[in-house]
């Protein structure tokens, strides 16, 4: 279905009849998880610019729509810095473990202050860095795949927010996470440690970190 950071729809606060945005929906787990939270008289948009995962995203949708009976998801192919999403068309904007992977962070953010209507909100989860990577990791293409070499710092992901115009920030840091998915012996995690200095953990370098802000 996907690669997680965290659970955005958690921290979205959600409610029925909300406009949703997924940015990099992957296998669409969040987007559904979402649409049952909207109900029937809201809606759900998931953005990736994979085109399998847009097929799996929409095969996925046949067994939500048996389970829930709900037709209020779709899924768009398309770039988060280039979003296929009129302005001021979103009430709530939520991504799980994507923005890191941007190339331009500041157009993806840009863009979530563009589609969100005055007083919509983000919930973001990603990856965010404690430290500098070494340089072995910052290169690694392994180490960009899992989420950790294209995360900026915990401070950069407040000034992007921030360079934006949006408002009422809050970053909440959960180390648990990255140590979590070493333990499970995720073979990604497990291969990315093998590249860092002695002593050291990818929780040592990253951390698991809520994202939450609103376009005032
Ligand atoms: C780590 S997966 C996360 C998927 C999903 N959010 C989840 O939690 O399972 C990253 C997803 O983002 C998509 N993606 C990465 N960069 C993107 C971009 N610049 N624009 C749109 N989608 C992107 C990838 O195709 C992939 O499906």
């Amino acid at each position: 279905m996907g690669l997680s950071c965290g659970n955005p729809t958690a921290i979205a606060s959600l409610k029925p009849g909300d406009v949703v945005l997924d940015l990099g929906a992957g296998g669409g787990f969040d987007c559904f998880i979402a649409g049952s939270k909207v109900g029937a008289t809201g809606r759900v948009i998931g953005v990736d610019m994979t085109p399998e995962m847009i097929s799996k995203a929409r095969r996925n949708m046949a067994t939500y729509t048996e389970q829930t009976g709900l037709a209020n998801v779709e899924f768009r192919l398309g770039e988060i810095e280039h979003l296929p999403l009129a302005d001021a068309s979103v009430d709530v904007v939520i991504s799980n473990c994507v923005l890191n992977l941007s190339p331009d962070k500041p157009a993806a953010w840009r863009e979530i202050a563009r589609v969100l209507k005055p007083g919509g909100r983000v919930a973001v989860s990603d990856l965010a860095l404690l430290r500098p990577l070494p340089e072995a990791l910052r290169t690694d293409l392994e180490a960009l795949v899992g989420c950790v070499a294209g995360a900026v710092s915990v401070s950069e992901m407040r000034s992007l927010a921030e360079s934006v115009g949006l408002g009422s920030i809050e970053l909440r840091p959960k180390p648990e996470y990255v140590d979590a998915l070493t333990d499970w012996n995720d073979p990604l995690y497990q291969r990315i440690m093998q590249a860092l200095p002695a002593g050291t953990r990818p929780s040592t370098f990253v951390v698991s970190l809520d994202v939450t802000a609103r376009k005032d």
